[in-house]
C-alpha cells in the first residue's frame, strides 16, 4: 500500500494545500492550529517530530505558536515522500524559518534515536499507514518517558445525521477530484469513512500509552488523539 500513497501525494503535491483548504472551507488550518498549540502545551522539553509533516503545515504552526509563546523549540518534520517535503521546504525557505528540519522517513520505521523526542505530533497519517500498529510501536521507540503525542485525524462521527451530510460532501468531493486526480480524492473519502478511531486509541492503550483522550474538533469530521508515553 505505502507505494500507492507515495505515488498518490507525489501526483497531488503542488495543489494539496490549495484543495485541501477549499474543500474544507479553510477549517483544516483551524485543525493544525489547535494539533499545534496541544504540541507545545505544558512541554517538558523542546525536542518535537512531526511524523507524515506533507507540506510542513503542522510544523509551521508549532513553530509560530511557539515563537507566539517564546518557548525554545527544536523541530524536526518527516515524510516518506520527497515531493511533499520539497514543498516544506521551499516554505520555510520563502518565511525565513531557521528552526525547523525536514527530513525523508518512513513512518513505519522512524530512523531517529530511541527516546529522543518530547513531543511527536502526525497529522492525517493513520489513515494512510500500511499498519498502525508498527507505528504505534515506533510512536514508542522514540518518545522519552512521560513525552506526549498528538495525532491529528480525521473519521466517521457518531451523529448520523452528520455522517450523512459527509456522505453526500465526500460525493461532490469525489466528483470535483475526478477532475484533478481521481486516485486521489477517491482515496481521501474512502479512507475518512473506513477509519476505526476506537481501535486505534485500544491499539494505543496495549502499546502502553497513558491519559489517552480523543477530542473532536470543529465540523465534527476531524479529532486529535492525545496521550503520553507511560
Ligand atoms: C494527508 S497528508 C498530511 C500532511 C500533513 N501532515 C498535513 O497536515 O497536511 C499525509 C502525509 O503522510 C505521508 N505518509 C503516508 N504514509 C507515510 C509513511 N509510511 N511514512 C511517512 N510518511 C507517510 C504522505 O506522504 C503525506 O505527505
Amino acid at each position: 500500500m505505502s507505494e500507492r500513497i507515495n505515488n498518490i501525494f507525489s501526483s497531488i503535491a503542488d495543489v494539496y494545500d490549495f484543495w485541501g483548504h477549499l474543500f474544507s472551507f479553510g477549517v483544516d488550518g483551524i485543525w493544525r492550529k489547535m494539533a499545534a498549540e496541544e504540541a507545545i502545551a505544558d512541554i517538558g522539553g523542546h525536542k518535537i517530530l512531526d511524523v507524515a509533516t506533507g507540506t510542513g503545515s503542522v510544523a509551521i504552526d508549532i513553530y509560530r505558536k511557539a515563537k507566539k509563546a517564546k518557548k525554545l523549540v527544536e523541530i524536526v518534520g518527516v515524510d516518506f515522500n520527497s515531493d511533499m517535503i520539497k514543498i516544506a521546504e521551499d516554505k520555510i525557505k520563502n518565511q525565513k524559518i531557521k528552526n525547523i528540519c525536514f527530513k525523508i522517513e518512513n513512518a513505519m520505521d522512524i530512523d531517529e534515536p530511541e527516546c529522543a523526542y518530547d513531543v511527536v505530533t502526525a497529522g492525517f497519517l493513520l489513515r494512510n499507514v500500511d499498519d498502525i500498529e508498527v507505528f504505534a510501536e515506533e510512536l514508542g521507540r522514540i518518545l522519552k518517558k512521560n513525552g506526549k503525542f498528538i495525532l491529528l485525524e480525521m473519521g466517521r462521527t457518531r451523529n448520523k445525521l452528520l455522517n450523512m451530510f459527509f456522505r453526500i460532501y465526500f460525493f461532490i468531493i469525489r466528483m470535483v477530484g475526478s477532475l484533478i486526480d481521481k486516485k486521489a480524492y477517491d482515496w481521501l473519502t474512502y479512507s475518512i469513512l473506513a477509519f476505526d478511531k476506537k481501535r486505534m486509541v485500544n491499539i494505543l492503550q496495549e502499546k502502553g500509552f497513558k491519559d489517552l483522550k480523543i477530542k473532536n474538533l470543529p465540523f465534527c469530521i476531524a479529532f486529535l488523539i492525545t496521550g503520553i508515553k507511560g
